[in-house]
């Protein structure tokens, strides 16, 4: 995002981060993994979790990341500066000297070029949830046990939402926020919405304390989804004339329209020229990845492409078209935009102003990825397979790991986990299969290599395996 807002960050690959409140490690942990020449600091009050990351990284022997117990509020001057600083799940959660210390630590701690991301919830939709979080600890005062206390909570909410008449505008909004509450376990719950702070922010408010300590708003982490207001015409002309062109003003007028809860943040130091529209030029620092695969079109003329969860594109711009197939067919890597400058030109894509909002678009709908540096992920199933050894630790923890692209896969299936496991780089196919029949020996050898050959696929197109 910094980079196609015209700021030059620090390389991925050569980096300073600090991760406050890190918990276990299990953001931090595999990005040090994957970005060995980089140093990775991290810090939480809890000593659990953060003697479990201290375990996990000397299993993994790695030397470029410590984890440590330690209060935001104790001086943290012997960290050192650096280049992006991260706080997840932290500012909303905090008394307000907590939170002034985060930003504190920021305004202190970046480097010139440094970046903060801070996730904290956000109004008009932290109203509701502080209603909800407010109705739970009425009801939770006088029980001791945590999970007793979020199963009474949920229990006194559902009673409130069919207490009342069916389509009542009260009573769905009580549903949606059980349903939102539903899936998650007991102790999530009980931290998110019966935690002793909550104070849910809007926009303008974050941005004033960033303000405070010498920082200014860059951007979210991640582009607003298709289905944003920012892109319609209406809400555009509305909150462009409301806000007398003041960049946050409509930031927060699209905050109240989209009924937003939730922001993920970034944060630079004052004074950094941002320019506020994408940048051309920016791309030729980019590289462009897509997951996106060919399939049937159904307009003559067009091409389509799908992604893995579903999602259609049809275009008959042939630009677009031999962009995504060329990416398609070398994901999970990716290529520079000088790899592909002269067969976008030639199929009539040029970096100039339309050029870039094409390529932006097609980043909203996800059908490309932008990415600053090269991920060391394996661009075929190799001889001798291996998958990052983090994930490998985490397959024999629980039913998921975290690829190199650094997204979260689910290993529900246990033949998967089993052959993850396996692929430690000392074995070639046949020694996989020898390993996946003795641990399966019920299983048909030709229905065993038929699984192993498309779950090798599947785990290196996960981006899992190692270049
Ligand atoms: C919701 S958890 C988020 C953990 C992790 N960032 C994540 O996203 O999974 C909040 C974390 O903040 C930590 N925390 C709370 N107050 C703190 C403080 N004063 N100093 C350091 N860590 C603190 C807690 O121990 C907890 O691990």
């Amino acid at each position: 995002m910094a980079i196609l807002h015209g700021l030059a960050p620090t390389a991925i690959e050569r980096c300073r981060v600090l991760e406050v409140a890190c918990g276990d490690g299990a953001n931090l942990i595999p990005m040090a993994y994957a970005i060995p020449g980089s140093e990775f600091v991290g810090f939480d009050l809890a000593r659990l979790p953060v003697e479990r990351a201290q375990a996990r990284i000397a299993e993994l022997g790695l030397k470029n990341v410590r984890i440590l117990e330690r209060d935001i509020l104790s001086r943290c001057d012997d960290l050192g500066r650096f280049d992006y600083i991260i706080a997840h799940g932290f500012y909303a959660w905090t008394p307000a000297a907590v939170r002034d210390r985060l930003l504190q630590l920021c305004g202190e701690a970046l480097t010139a070029d440094g970046i903060a991301f801070i996730s904290y919830n956000a109004k008009p939709a932290g109203h509701v949830r502080s209603m909800i979080r407010e109705m739970m600890l009425q009801r939770v005062e006088g029980i001791d046990d945590l999970r007793q206390q979020v199963a009474a909570g949920i229990e006194f909410l559902r009673f409130v939402a069919e207490s009342r008449p069916q389509q009542d505008v009260y009573r769905e909004l009580i549903e949606k926020e059980l349903k939102r509450l539903e899936p998650h376990d007991p102790g999530v719950t009980g931290h998110d919405e019966l935690s002793e702070a909550y104070e849910p922010v809007q926009f303008t408010e974050f941005v004033q304390h960033a303000r405070r300590h010498e920082l200014a708003y860059l951007d979210e982490a991640v582009l607003p989804p298709p289905t944003d207001p920012v892109y319609r015409e209406d809400v555009r002309r509305f909150v462009d004339g409301a806000s007398g062109g003041d960049f946050i003003k409509q930031e927060q007028l699209l905050d109240f329209v989209r009924m937003r809860g939730f922001r993920e943040t970034l944060l630079v130091r004052a004074g950094s020229k941002i320019e506020r529209d994408v940048s051309p030029q920016s791309f030729r620092r980019l590289l462009l990845a897509s997951q996106a695969t060919p399939a049937a079109a159904e307009k003559p003329g067009s091409r389509s492409f799908v992604l893995p969860g579903g999602v259609r594109m049809e275009s008959n711009h042939p630009a677009i078209t031999a962009l995504l197939e060329k990416l398609g067919n070398v994901w999970p890597s990716a290529l520079s935009f000088q790899e592909i400058e002269p067969m976008l030109a030639e199929n009539g894509l040029i970096l100039d102003s339309d050029g870039a909002a094409l390529l932006i678009r097609l980043a909203v709908a996800q059908m490309i990825e932008l990415r600053s540096w090269h991920i060391p992920v394996a661009p075929a199933i190799s001889e001798r397979p291996k998958a990052s050894a983090y994930a490998r630790q985490e397959a024999r923890m629980h039913g998921f790991a975290t690829s190199l692209l650094h997204t979260r896969i689910a290993l529900e299936d246990e033949k998967t986990r089993h052959l993850l496991e396996a692929m430690d780089g000392s074995r070639d196919r046949g020694g996989l299969f020898a390993a996946m029949s003795a641990a399966f020996p019920e299983m048909a050898a030709e229905e065993l290599q038929k699984g192993l050959e498309q779950s090798l696929r599947l785990l290196q197109r996960a981006g899992v395996l190692e270049a």
